[in-house]
């Protein structure tokens, strides 16, 4: 195993206060540094701010500062709110720190004297919220592409990196690394772009007389640096002085995590520029998707911005971090409300989560005065519960690097680590009803009742190890209300060296001392009043427009009989792929006892990847039918929200392929 990670978020423009976006990312790249963190690995966690440009300088001349002042401000802003979500960042860089212009300066200086950037006369477009020039092509009705504001027309000599030759080198980089660029979707829109344009060179300078609030170019006083050629050269000066041992055991970096809005100029304008300095190129850049509110772009105008600190205020870090990455998978678009969120907490939290613990712990109090025993000869072999629990764990746990199937973890499928994690809540609170512990206590069945608490308490101990990455807060408390040490330091103390996992991740782990339970508070109190509140607008409006049947409507009922010509059947999804030229088809193979291809319209908001294993309910009487010429046999049963989303059934537990649905 490699016994490094490096990770990096965007820095992130100090001309305004941070929001849900850059919260997103930056809570992301934590979750990968903490899990990373607990398998031992040495982490370097880098964000930080990009704060030249004339986007900065624009914003602190309309507040009447100074650029340096407006940086050091918002500065203080971005680090309070990582305090706040729990961020254990290892660097924070800020493009105006001495040692990083060095850098910038070097660098430029390395592809200068290598031929790499040539002064050149230049007449473009320029768009100076976005910083970026435009070809007269590339303007839509004469606007910017990207955001829709005029641009300029600017005519001057400029340094250009010559980052058209890098064309073909990229494209087979970009095609001989599947995982290069991630999700598929997007390595397959960047690959696209890359084959059916020409790449320009990247203008890297600005002449001083129209911006003096960068670095100077180290071969032309006249000229600053362009703000991206200075931000994306971040990564690597961060690890030249702010990593332990500098760049040489750091560089490449694991992830650079972005937002799609900046995938061209990390996949296109960095990697070049790494290809020119003869530099590895990082082993992964991933483009998450954008978050909407209630249906609609964030905007100040709009006065839709969510603001992190305030939903931390109101819900609490950990609900809150957990939301991001349940809700929406990541790689995906999404939309927040705070409905939404409220229903997470509520649901997942609240009821399946807290209530498990609660119940469990109340029972190991109330039948043994806290104490957990361990069974003897306890193994995933004699016990079908610890057999369940390790199979859904397990790949989201230690089986990650080992299985191709199973890299959850290194493709960043937050989502399904917390579905599989999930799973094991929803076993052991079946495990609780099936077992019905109060009535062996009332049989005085004293050995079977030991080995339910024991099954609880193991399960509920590796939930809290696959949720510390995502909720630490919420981890250790579950960890110490089960009786035991700090959960990070333990995990980290039972590091193997024959397999390089912590023995704290497998069934089997005990601790060297005797185990008793405390009851703390709840960890999520459920949210009463809004659930009410929106539960009453729903019986209003139900009321209102309850319709009285007619004698038609009678006539429209079903009988058991026409219900009964339904077939439907659980299906396991073995393969997925999307329907070529359809971002909404997906066409699975399916086993229903048989196997059927299914195509399904559900690719807006699942990744193929996503769907394989899965259980879903297809619709198995159904006349072929051909979408976008290809053909389904069968229809998969899927609800839409209000939004269009759709969202497939599953079942709570694993049934056979083929079983009916009645
Ligand atoms: O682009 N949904 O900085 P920036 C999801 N300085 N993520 C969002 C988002 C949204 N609605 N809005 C913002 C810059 N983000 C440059 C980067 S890197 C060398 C230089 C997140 O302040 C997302 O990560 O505009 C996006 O890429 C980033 O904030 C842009 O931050």
């Amino acid at each position: 195993m490699k016994d490094r990670f490096y990770v990096t978020t965007p820095i992130y423009y100090v001309n305004d206060v941070p929001h849900i976006g850059h919260a997103y990312t930056t809570v992301a790249a934590d979750i990968l540094a903490r899990r990373n963190r607990l398998l031992g690995r040495k982490v370097f966690f880098l964000t930080g701010t990009d704060e030249h440009g004339q986007k900065v300088e624009k914003a602190a001349s309309e507040k009447g500062r100074s650029p340096q002042e407006q940086a050091d401000i918002m500065v203080g802003n971005f680090k309070e709110l990582w305090k706040r979500l729990n961020i254990a960042y290892d660097a924070f860089i800020r493009t105006t720190d001495g040692p990083h212009k060095e850098v910038v300066r070097e660098l430029l200086r390395r592809l200068y004297d290598k031929g790499e950037i040539v002064k050149k006369a230049y007449s473009g477009w320029y768009c100076t919220p976005d910083e970026r020039f435009w070809t007269e092509k590339d303007l839509i009705d004469g606007n910017c592409p990207d955001c829709g504001r005029p641009v300029e027309e600017i005519h001057e000599e400029n340094y250009f990196f010559l980052m058209s030759k890098y064309q073909e080198r990229l494209v087979s980089s970009i095609e001989s690394n599947p995982s290069y660029i991630l999700p598929e979707t997007r390595r397959n829109e960047v690959l696209g772009f890359l084959r059916n344009n020409t790449l320009g060179d990247l203008c890297i300078s600005r002449p001083r007389q129209r911006l003096t609030w960068g670095i100077p170019l180290p071969f032309d006083p006249d000229f600053v640096t362009y703000v991206w050629f200075d931000a994306l050269v971040n990564y690597y000066s961060a690890t030249r002085y702010l990593a332990p041992g500098g760049a040489e055991p750091w560089w490449p970096p694991d992830h650079h995590l972005v937002g799609k809005d900046i995938l061209t100029t990390h996949a296109v304008y960095w990697s070049t520029m790494l290809m020119a300095l003869e530099m590895p190129l990082p082993e992964n850049i991933f483009a998450h998707g954008w978050w909407t509110v209630e249906g609609r772009k964030m905007s100040k105008s709009l006065g839709n911005v969510v603001d992190p600190n305030a939903m931390v205020d109101k819900y609490g870090v950990d609900a809150f971090r957990y939301f991001l990455f349940r809700e929406v998978s990541f790689g995906l678009d999404g939309d927040f409300s705070e409905e939404a969120l409220i229903r997470r907490i509520n649901t997942d939290l609240a009821n399946d989560l807290g209530n498990l613990l609660s119940r469990f712990l109340t029972m190991a109090e109330k039948y043994f005065g806290g104490k957990i025993n361990v069974p003897t000869g306890d193994s995933k072999g004699s016990n079908p519960f610890a057999a369940e629990c390790d199979d859904v764990l397990a790949p989201v746990t230690y089986q990650d690097d080992i299985w191709e199937n199973y890299r959850h973890w290194s493709n960043l499928k937050f989502t399904t680590i917390l579905e599989r994690t999930w799973k094991a809540i929803s076993a052991a609170n079946n495990h609780v009803a099936q077992k019905e512990p109060w009535k062996l206590a009332e049989n005085n069945n004293k050995q079977e009742l030991e080995r339910v608490l024991f099954n609880l308490w193991n399960a509920l101990r590796l939930v809290a190890v696959c949720l510390f990455p995502f909720m630490p807060t919420t981890a250790e408390k579950i960890w110490t209300q089960l009786g035991l040490k700090s959960l990070v330091d333990e995990v980290r103390q039972s590091i193997s060296e024959v397999d390089q996992y912590p023995q704290v991740f497998y069934w089997e782990w005990r601790p060297t001392y005797e185990i008793k339970v405390s009851k703390g508070g709840h960890l999520f109190p459920r949210i009463e009043d809004a659930v009410k509140a929106v539960e009453s607008v729903k019986v209003e409006t139900g009321k209102k427009e309850k319709p009285k049947m007619t004698e038609q409507a009678e006539k429209e009922l079903l009988s058991i009989a026409d219900f009964a010509k339904v077939e439907l059947k659980i299906g396991r999804v073995l393969s997925a792929e999307r329907v070529e030229r359809s971002d909404k088809l997906i066409k699975l193979r399916v086993d229903i006892g048989e196997e059927r291809q299914v195509v399904a319209g559900i690719g807006k908001v699942y990744d193929p990847e996503d769907l394989v294993g899965k259980e879903i309910v297809v619709v198995a009487n159904l006349k072929p039918a051909k979408l976008m010429g290809v053909e389904s046999q069968g229809m998969l049963l899927a609800a839409t929200d209000e939004d269009g989303r759709p969202s497939f059934l599953t079942l709570d537990r694993e049934v056979k392929p083929g079983s009916k649905v009645k």
